[in-house]
């Protein structure tokens, strides 16, 4: 039983949403879509709903937030994880060192950590905290438990990191366990500090040895000899909607047909067994890309 809509398009990915608070401000934060705190959902209905996703053949399933690791179930959330499906988390972090290799052990592959500048002043200025030294002890020990590779998501900021593409580079250079992401900031409240993706794509461009398009995961696959570069663009890049394959859940419990719209939430608390399976046949009928 697979999810496809009606523009032929196949929902293999489920992203979750665990918690919508996050111990980081991010200047950009688009907090998946999320706006106030609301109820979260239970580690019974992730569960649950984790089974009918299975049932559908989703393949991966990736925990966001606000910040996931906030969750004190999360652990058990993972070990609910159906087999046969791979997990992954997008986390600030902050919070991975001395967890790591339980959530590994827990079954986790993987992890997205958001790492927007090195240098700790600027941490500071962008994320509203002084957490960057917890930070890189977090993503030494995700490598060290083997939550790899790990991937670093660098938004691109104009005037604020966008001088910084180097470094990160630098950072990355020869440590195979390390991609980095960059990802086009996408404006949500009037965040205008746009970064030049642009520029970076043609610097890649002329470094790369092979560039490899994903268009069903949504980037660009640079491959340096010593070195692996993702470019992210949801905002100009048609086949980010034309290639779509994910489907997310509100954190409060609604499935969530496109990142880019908050008209069309499915709520499915509450519901069990044929209804819940009819709220994803429901959300997934009615996706349609955003940019056409
Ligand atoms: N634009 C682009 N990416 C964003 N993220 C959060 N807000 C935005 C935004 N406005 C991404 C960051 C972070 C992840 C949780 O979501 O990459 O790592
Ligand atoms: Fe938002 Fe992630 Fe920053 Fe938290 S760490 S404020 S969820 S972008």
């Amino acid at each position: 039983m697979a999810l496809k809509d009606t523009y032929g398009r196949t929902v293999t990915n489920l992203r979750i949403s665990l918690i919508s608070e996050c111990n980081l401000r991010c200047i950009y934060c688009h907090a998946e879509g999320e706006v106030n705190p609301k109820e979260q959902m239970s580690t019974e209905e992730i569960a649950e709903l984790m089974q009918v996703a299975a049932k559908f053949g989703i393949r991966s399933i990736k925990f966001t937030g606000g910040e996931p690791m906030l969750r004190p179930d999360l652990l058990d959330i993972i070990r609910a994880v159906p087999p046969g499906i791979e997990s992954s988390m997008t986390t600030n972090g902050t919070l991975l060192a001395g967890k790591a290799a339980a959530l590994k052990e827990a079954g986790l592959s993987r992890v997205n950590v958001s790492l927007d500048t090195l240098r700790p002043d600027r941490y500071r200025e962008i994320t509203g905290r002084d957490q960057l030294d917890r930070v890189l002890a977090g993503i030494r020990a995700a490598i060290d438990a083997g939550l790899t590779p790990v991937k670093l998501n660098m938004v691109l900021l104009e005037g604020i990191n966008d001088d910084e593409f180097d470094d990160f580079m630098e950072f990355v250079r020869g440590n195979r366990n390390l991609i980095l992401q960059v990802i086009e900031l996408m404006d949500f409240h009037g965040c205008k500090f746009h970064g030049d993706v642009d520029g970076v794509e043609r610097d890649l461009n002329t470094r790369a040895e092979q560039i490899v398009t994903r268009r069903m995961h949504h980037r660009k696959k640079y491959c340096l000899d010593d070195a692996e570069v993702e470019v992210v663009r949801p905002l100009h890049n048609t086949e980010f909607c034309e290639f779509c394959n994910r489907l997310r859940v509100t954190s409060d419990g609604k499935l969530k047909p496109c990142l880019l719209r908050s008209d069309n939430l499915i709520p499915i608390r509450g519901k069990h067994g044929e209804d819940l399976e009819a709220a994803f046949r429901e959300a997934v009928s009615i996706r349609e890309p955003f940019f056409r």
